[in-house]
């Protein structure tokens, strides 16, 4: 998971667990803008690129509700995770119900390839990406995107909005350790975190794009006991790496949060954004 994974691989459970809640999260009115955009593209397909692809879940959501025909090309520097996309898409079809062409490209996004990668792309998308990522990365994909006068949709950025329902006396402790942990490397450089989302809309808005932000939270309770599971889980071990010398006091935090959540006595918010933008016409 990306809270606590200091190499930005991504286990395929955990990918596969969040992606319920990440699709009823997503904000549904940037996903019709982003259909409307690609249906005024005048092309023989729509070619959509998704940066830090994983298991293709951003595709799964998106491609049903996108006109086609639809060329996709899902990049990620896991090789393991990107196999696993093509087993799993050969049903998927556009918003007409026709087939849509999908390849895949293992690709380090920190390296030379970027730029070569979004070529022809009329929209470029990425889900839970941004928060490990760099502003000077952001920069730099935003003067690709507007070289190539591309779209995006730029879904699920953590903003750093954790609420607990009921909260306890350690909850706001354990969510600033996390914030902290959150700017450790990623691969890219200090990662951005939760400032992903007014990082992106201030790098797209300086290349003359219009941007739009809407909210995209996860709310989890005993219906989502799996993915609230991980999640504490996932925390604990970040607050731990984060401070060691707390680490009874954290591992204490989240048995008792555990127990709540599965007694369904607790709900737990996490703040993510979503942003569409277009390029000046
Ligand atoms: C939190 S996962 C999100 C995956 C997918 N977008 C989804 O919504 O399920 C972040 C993804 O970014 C990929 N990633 C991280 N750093 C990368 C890099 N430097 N180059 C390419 N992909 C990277 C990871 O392998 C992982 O698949």
């Amino acid at each position: 998971m990306s809270e606590s994974n200091p190499h930005a691989f991504f286990e395929a459970d955990w990918l596969s667990l969040r992606e319920p809640a990440d699709h009823q999260a997503r904000a549904m009115p940037l996903t019709d803008a982003a259909a409307e955009w690609l249906a005024r593209q005048a092309a023989s397909r729509r070619r959509i690129v998704d940066l830090g692809a994983g298991r293709g879940s951003n595709m799964r959501y998106l491609a049903p509700r996108l006109p086609g025909p639809q060329h996709w090309r899902l990049i990620d520097h896991d090789c393991a995770l990107l196999e696993t996309v093509q087993a799993s898409a050969h049903s998927l079809t556009d918003a007409h119900g026709a087939p849509v062409a999908i390849e895949t490209q293992a690709l380090d996004l920190t390296g030379d390839g970027l730029e070569t990668a979004l070529a022809g792309a009329h929209l470029v998308t990425a889900a839970a990406l941004f928060d490990l990522v760099t502003r000077a990365w952001i920069v730099r994909l935003a003067q690709a995107c507007a070289a190539h006068g591309a779209a995006v949709l730029f879904v699920l950025s953590i903003d750093g909005h954790i609420d607990f329902a009921p909260a306890s006396t350690d909850d706001a402790f354990i969510t600033g350790l996390l914030g902290a942990h959150q700017h450790r490397d990623k691969s890219f450089g200090e990662a951005l975190g939760a400032h992903a989302p007014a990082v992106l809309q201030q790098a797209f808005e300086h290349e003359g794009y219009r941007a739009t932000l809407a909210k995209s939270a996860w709310n989890i309770d005993a219906t989502r006991a799996d993915l609230g599971a991980a999640l504490i889980d996932g925390w604990r071990r970040a607050a731990c790496e984060q401070a060691p010398e707390a680490s009874a006091r954290i591992d204490a935090w989240a048995a008792a949060r555990m127990q709540s959540l599965q007694a369904g006595e607790l709900s737990i918010t996490v703040g993510h954004q979503d942003l569409f933008a277009t390029p000046s016409p």
